[in-house]
């Protein structure tokens, strides 16, 4: 099921998520239907806030990008925890299915060890860098309840502020399904 996915300016994406057991209630169809989405959006990551559920849990497939190491980068991770991030930052233009046609630079670090639980309550302990690093981090922030504009300078941020109320209002271009927060 396609669910819809909620837009800037909803409290959800500002709450600091919770862990989930394996007991977690319908937790593979929940994930089926992210994966679901996420595709009916063309997205490269989804985290659960982005759909209203304040859990840490977060997909990824980074298939669609050309020269993504590991090159079947697709992958649940529940429960992460980023062990270690390290190297010289470096600048690339994010997106985020929760604020469309908003595009910045986000500096990030090129590598980081994460422990995670797979869909299968399965613990791993990886490397990632590039573009996997930086879509894990991208999805990790929101479930810390960061979204990347908190990552851009006041300055540049302040010059988005109108634009960012409309994606709010659901005055903003989109061809998936969304859910806004300021009723029109
Ligand atoms: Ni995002």
């Amino acid at each position: 099921m396609i669910l819809p996915i909620y837009a800037f300016g909803s409290p959800v994406l500002r709450k600091k998520c919770e862990e989930i057991t394996e007991n977690y209630p319908n937790l593979k169809e929940l994930i089926a239907n992210m994966y679901e989405t996420m595709y009916d959006s063309n997205g490269i990551g989804l985290a659960a806030p982005q759909i209203g559920v304040a859990i840490r849990l977060f997909i990824l497939d980074g298939s669609p990008i050309e020269d993504i190491k590991p090159t079947k980068f697709k992958q649940t991770i529940i429960n992460p925890t980023i062990l270690n991030e390290w190297g010289e930052p470096w600048r690339y233009e994010e997106g985020c299915l929760s604020i469309p046609t908003i595009r910045e630079n986000v500096m990030r670090k090129p590598e980081l060890t994460i422990r995670y639980y797979d869909e299968d309550f399965k613990v791993h302990e990886e490397n990632f860098d590039g573009m996997a690093a930086r879509i894990i981090q991208h999805e990790f922030d929101h479930i810390e309840g960061k979204l990347f504009t908190d990552h851009i300078s006041p300055l540049k941020r302040n010059l988005l502020k109108a634009k960012l109320a409309n994606i709010s209002a659901g005055r903003v271009n989109h061809d998936y399904k969304m859910r806004f927060p300021v009723k029109k």
